[in-house]
């Protein structure tokens, strides 16, 4: 089946960060915690938040101009725009429509939203690929922008000591040299378990009925040691499936780009692969875990650093609220980022 599809080229990556920086230290204002609890627990020191009448439209729109730039392509060029937030800053109109009129793409172009949670990126890439494989769009923008500062309970200490804002955007194309960049591809979901993450909108029922026993408080609600216990369980082993699946094995794969949730839960899927530290990408010190936008933050940051050259293969993977996860094994060209 998959034999059949066309190929998708990555053409272009791009991602962006607020400048307002969160560090542990600071943190000890709001709550009871100090810098070696969070740091042991989680690898975080410090992460991004949106200030004053920023959100995860600026950052958005700042990561995919980015990507758009280094594919280029122009605006023009994109036949679909698919955006991936956990939260976006407003229901409607979605993300995707927004940043289509904000970058001047076609209005004609086809654009909305898909929630997967932390796992957004692998998903729009899914979906991407089955659209631009079976020939209905050709050039597709995928955006994954968060401001998950602004669902955050900042009294839980539970939770607000994870999450940061960000960014980050990928422009998929038909490879016309017939080269597929997607060696595989798998996304997952298990609502049975979703209770473990929860943001519940606010929302009362009309003043003529009987009202709900609960309202939604629109913040994050997080069973953490279950979400920890899911991920090392599940992920290490659903990401190893994926490579057998690629044709190639881990030794080929030169990098792993996971999400960034928890350094120790990266370290989990580091371990399953064997892989040393110079083949992981992590950079959940300094931002936290900005939901979908994680991957592609890393990916391009890493390029960046020179900790990641191009001309490689990649495995990336995430998993996230619904419950829901996902891996690729990926091709990454020279100069897409
Ligand atoms: N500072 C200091 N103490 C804290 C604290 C903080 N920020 N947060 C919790 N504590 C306390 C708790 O109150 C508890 O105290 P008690 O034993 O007296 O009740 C103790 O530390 C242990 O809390 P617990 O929640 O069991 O800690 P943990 O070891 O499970 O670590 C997480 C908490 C959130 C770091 C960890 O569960 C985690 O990272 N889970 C994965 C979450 C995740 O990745 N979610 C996103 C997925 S996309």
């Amino acid at each position: 089946m998959t034999d059949k599809l066309r190929p998708l080229k990555i053409a272009g990556l791009g991602y962006c960060v607020p400048e307002t920086v969160i560090t542990n230290d600071d943190l000890t204002k709001l709550y009871e915690t100090s810098d070696e609890w969070i740091y042991t627990r989680t690898g975080i020191k410090e992460r991004r938040v949106v200030s004053g009448n920023e959100t995860a439209i600026d950052l958005g729109l700042d990561a995919a101009q980015k990507a758009l730039a280094k594919s280029g392509l122009k605006p023009e060029d994109i036949d679909c725009v698919i955006s991936a937030a956990s939260v976006p800053p407003q229901l409607y109109p979605t993300l995707a429509c927004t940043l289509q009129d904000k970058l001047g793409i076609p209005n004609q172009v086809p654009a909305f939203d898909l929630t997967a949670a932390c796992t957004g990126l692998i998903y729009a890439l899914q979906v991407a690929r089955g659209f631009i494989g079976a020939g209905i769009y050709k050039t597709i923008l995928i955006v994954a922008s968060d401001n998950n500062s602004k669902i955050t309970n900042w009294e839980d200490r539970g939770t607000s000591i994870l999450f940061g804002d960000g960014a980050g955007a990928m422009v998929v194309t038909e490879a016309e040299d017939g080269i597929d960049d997607i060696l595989s591809i798998q996304i997952s979901a298990d609502g049975s378990i979703g209770q473990m993450i929860q943001t519940n909108m606010p929302g009362q029922c009309c003043p003529l009925v009987e009202q709900a026993d609960e309202v939604g408080t629109g913040k994050i609600i997080m069973n953490g040691k279950d979400v920890y216990k899911f991920a090392v369980t599940t992920v290490p082993a659903y990401v190893e499936d994926c490579i057998k699946k690629s044709g190639l094995t881990s030794e080929e794969i030169d990098y792993l780009i996971p999400h960034q949730a928890n350094q120790r839960i990266i370290e989990s899927i580091q371990n399953r692969l064997k892989y040393t530290d110079d083949k992981v990408i992590s950079n959940i010190k300094y931002y936290g875990n900005t939901s979908a936008a994680s991957i592609p933050i890393a990916l391009v940051e890493g390029v960046e650093q020179g900790k990641i050259k191009l001309g490689s293969t990649a495995v990336l993977c995430g998993f996230g609220a619904g419950m829901t996860w996902g891996a690729a094994v990926v091709r990454l060209r020279k100069g897409i980022c």
